[in-house]
């Protein structure tokens, strides 16, 4: 990552300490706290009771969508409905499959197994993870070369909760294992204010509708931003202003922090503009464009395009990403053959 990407205050990932202290005592604990994605909400609220009532463990569950948006937060709101304890891991720190053998045998009955960036499980792991999954058994060859067996150790039933941004590089035996898959969407600006409504009840923080509201329709549909964009706007309204966060105070705030009226910072800005003056718009590939801005292209495609296609500034075509005509609106540059109407 790149110092740009790293100082960006509207980066969804998860980076500063400050965020890290704040960001568990945020964290709802119960479902009844959890805001907004309302089909995924009920759809697990169901399973999970169904799963209790005939006191059974959990489904394994597949989150996936942009960071940011609760994958984890709802992994440890699963464990809690359920009454179980989590264990917290990630891809790229199971190396071996030994690893995971390590992990899974020190599981209760029932406990939730969270793994982030499941997509990032390497392939040897992944293998061990099939037969955990499915028949709650752990092969383990013993011996080397044509001496070599396998035996079977049996596991204790568990749920694993897989978190990923990118559910297309999930292969496929792997997400065939998972009974339940729950995509999360961008948040609207309506939900995201009510998430800051709360954080700044929980921060001790006064905030009023406007302001609450304000920060929200600037934080790219996503908590952690709406989260960390309340804490700067904070900081701005105590040394400017009387410590309140209205309509006004959160304005110039955010204005301060160069993001503008829909969320997007320079980068955002940076990325439109030079799709269009260098390549007319598009459509254009990925992997120039992270070349053209100097971004990583998986953080464009994770980070940056959701929201600007979800705010329709940026269209896949199969040859390319485009530019929309709102998208030239936005930064201000006439589309060619279109007429300068001002
Ligand atoms: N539905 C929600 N209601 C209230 N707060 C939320 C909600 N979803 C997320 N948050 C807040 O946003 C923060 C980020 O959420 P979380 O860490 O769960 O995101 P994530 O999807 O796991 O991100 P990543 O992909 O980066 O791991 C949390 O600290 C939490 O306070
Ligand atoms: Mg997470």
């Amino acid at each position: 990552m790149d110092t740009d990407y790293e100082s960006r205050i509207v980066t969804p990932e998860y980076s500063s300490s400050e965020d890290g202290e704040t960001e568990l005592s945020l964290r709802p604990k119960r479902i009844e706290e959890y805001i907004g994605q309302e089909k995924v909400k009920e759809n697990l609220k169901i399973y999970i009771e169904a799963a209790k009532s005939r006191n059974e463990t959990l489904d394994h569950v597949l989150l996936y969508g942009p960071p940011g948006l609760g994958k984890t937060t709802l992994a440890g709101i699963i464990a809690n409905e359920m009454g179980v304890n989590i264990r917290v891991t990630s891809g790229p720190a199971i190396e071996k499959p030994g690893d995971l053998a390590a992990l899974l045998t020190n599981l209760n009955v029932g406990d939730v197994l969270f793994i982030d960036e499941i997509h990032r499980l390497n392939r040897s792991v992944e293998e061990v993870l099939y037969p955990a999954m499915e028949d709650s058994a752990l092969d383990i060859i013993i011996g080397k070369g044509p001496s070599a067996r396998s035996i079977r150790l049996d596991l204790p039933k568990f749920t694993l909760v897989g978190a990923t941004t990118r559910a297309g590089q999930l292969s496929a035996p792997l997400r065939d294992r998972f009974g339940v898959i729950c995509r999360l969407e961008l948040y609207t600006p309506e939900e995201l204010s009510l998430i800051v409504k709360r954080s700044a009840g929980i921060l001790d923080i006064e905030a009023d509708d406007g302001g609450a509201m304000e920060i929200a329709s600037r934080s790219r549909g996503t908590p952690r931003i709406a989260n960390r964009l309340l804490k700067r706007a904070r900081d701005f309204a105590q040394v400017i202003g009387d410590g309140v966060i209205n309509r006004e105070s959160a304005k110039s705030a955010l204005d301060r922090m160069e993001i503008d009226k829909l969320g997007l910072d320079s980068v955002d800005r940076l990325l439109l503009t030079a799709m269009i003056k260098n390549y007319n718009g598009g459509p254009v590939g990925l992997e120039t464009i992270a070349a053209a801005i100097g971004e990583e292209a998986v953080t464009i495609e994770d980070v940056y395009e959701p929201y600007l296609m979800q705010i329709g500034f940026l269209s896949r075509t199969p040859r390319g990403r485009m530019v929309t005509p709102a998208g030239y609106a936005h930064v201000g540059i006439p589309m060619p053959g279109q007429q300068k109407l001002f």
